[in-house]
């Protein structure tokens, strides 16, 4: 004895004639789908875990990433270190959320070309970075990266960081006033001329909860107002360098090697 077709199937000519019948359809499904993805993250109570050490950028090291940003230089770099293990035993402990939530835009970078630089920060000396900048090929012959000379010819333009900061200090970044209107002498307090360094350290380190956080050198060995490559290395040198790992605890990784 046949059996009776179900409800459903009786029914379903009727979602194949009349498609707006079927988009109504198809809504109530993805709606489905999508509240079974999105509701669990509003029981999470933080996606970026937090960490100690953090703290935004110096005026100088965020006129460096401008210039990170000009450049390209994430077409050929990455700035995310993944948890698998090459990649952690090359490079480092593997790239925390919270050590990009400063990062406006993010310079996670999809292409790698040349090696990640998420923990390059204190890999090399200034004089390395530079001889590298002004010409790859001298130290890594077989490098294909391109030589960026003129950056050590270009002074530094500070005539807009102060609006970048406070832009920044909308989108959540935590500058004080007090890092907004001394931005210029910290820039050049940092790339070591004679300002109030004491000013500069107090503040970053206030902000990073812990003391000497802040690099302050002449970065291209250059005495006299910062160049572009002063700013460029100082905020090559503070890449992954911010986060306290002592202090952090990982969680348990092993199921992903
Ligand atoms: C055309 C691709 C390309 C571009 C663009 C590029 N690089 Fe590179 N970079 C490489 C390659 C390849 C290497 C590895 C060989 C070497 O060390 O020169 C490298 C190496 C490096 C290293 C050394 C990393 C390490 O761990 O040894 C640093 C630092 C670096 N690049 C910074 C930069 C900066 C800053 C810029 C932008 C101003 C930039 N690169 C632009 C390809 C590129």
């Amino acid at each position: 004895m046949a059996t009776r077709p179900s409800w459903l199937m009786r029914n379903h000519k009727l979602l194949e004639k009349n498609s707006y019948i079927l988009l109504i359809g198809i809504l109530i499904v993805v709606a489905v789908g999508g509240i079974i993805e999105i509701v669990p993250l509003f029981y999470l109570k933080n996606t970026i875990e937090k960490v100690e050490g953090m703290r935004p950028y110096t005026p100088l090291e965020l006129a460096g990433q401008n210039i990170y940003v000009r450049e390209g230089c994430s077409v050929c770099h990455s700035q995310m270190i993944r948890p698998l293990r090459d990649e952690v035993e090359r490079y480092g402990h593997y790239s925390l959320a919270a050590e990009s939530m400063y990062d406006h835009p993010f310079l996670w970078g999809s292409k790698r070309t040349g090696p990640d630089l998420a923990r390059v920060g204190g890999k090399y000396s200034d004089d390395w970075q530079k001889q590298h900048l002004i010409d790859p090929r001298s130290l890594v012959p077989e490098s294909i990266m391109p030589p960026y000379a003129f950056l050590d010819d270009r002074s530094l333009d500070l005539s807009t960081i102060q609006s970048q900061m406070k832009t920044l200090k909308l989108e959540g970044v935590p500058y004080t006033d007090s890092m907004i209107a001394r931005a210029i002498d910290d820039a050049h307090a940092q790339a070591g001329e004679d300002y109030d360094v004491e000013a500069l350290r107090r503040d970053y380190s206030m902000a990073a909860g812990r003391d000497n956080t802040v690099n302050v050198r002449e970065f291209d060995a250059v005495r006299g107002a910062p160049s572009e490559l002063d700013a460029l290395i100082s905020y090559l040198q503070v890449l992954g360098t911010m986060v306290d790992f002592s202090t952090y605890e990982a969680e348990d990784l092993s199921n992903q090697r």
